[in-house]
């Protein structure tokens, strides 16, 4: 059985970043959609992480961006242990954080990945022009849904930026990084 919980990064740090490493191998860094991590600081209480047997086996971060200046939550890096995909979990983490979210009264979320899979968690592929990503980015994967917001609330659209000054971002990303790999 898998019990998802909210991260507790001096607990699950260490082990999150062994997941990372293991799904989308030591490169993963150069990903776009891993850039987020360099210019906002996750959200520990919404991202939640899948636990078996004491061992961390799924995760679903969460950060905090903006669109056209509006808060929106960033969904991903998603991961689940190689020797347990395919078996839901991916779906189950990433439906547990946004549980969260709403929960926490978040109006939307966003996330950037295969729409046949995210599609049927309720994301939509952003209109074409409706946002500008900050780096390049193949638009057809960007996807938004509703969390507290109703279904009559537009999407938000613009710039994607992020809430922290970009410094004092990396400086707290660049530290909780080292922590966690020292740790190892
Ligand atoms: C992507 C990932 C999180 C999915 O988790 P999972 O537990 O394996 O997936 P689930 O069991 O919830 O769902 C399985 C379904 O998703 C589909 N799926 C999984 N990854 C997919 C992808 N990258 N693109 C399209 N479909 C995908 C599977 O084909 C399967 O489809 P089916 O139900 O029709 O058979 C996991 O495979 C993983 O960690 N992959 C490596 C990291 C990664 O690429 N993350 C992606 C987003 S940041």
């Amino acid at each position: 059985m898998i019990t998802y919980l909210p991260e507790t990064p001096d607990q699950h740090g260490r082990a999150i970043e062994t997941l990372f490493d293991a799904t989308f191998g030591p490169g993963h860094f150069a990903k776009t959609a891993e850039r987020v991590r360099e210019f906002s600081v996750s959200l520990p209480d919404i991202t939640r992480v899948g636990i078996q047997d004491g061992k961390l086996v799924a995760v679903c971060r969460v950060w905090p961006i903006l669109i056209g200046g509006t808060p929106v939550l960033f969904y991903g890096p998603i991961a689940v242990s190689p020797e347990l995909q395919g078996e839901g979990i991916g779906q189950a983490v990433t439906e547990e954080s946004l549980r969260a979210g709403e929960a926490a009264g978040h109006q939307f979320a966003c996330l950037i990945g295969a729409p046949v899979y995210f599609e049927r968690m309720g994301f939509e592929v952003v209109a074409r022009g409706q946002l500008k990503m900050p780096g390049p980015q193949d638009m057809k994967r960007v996807m938004l849904r509703r969390l507290a917001a109703s279904s009559e609330t537009p999407f938000p659209a613009g710039d994607v930026t992020f809430p922290l000054d970009a410094m004092q971002a990396e400086a707290t990303q660049r530290a909780y990084l080292r922590r966690a790999r020292l740790a190892k």
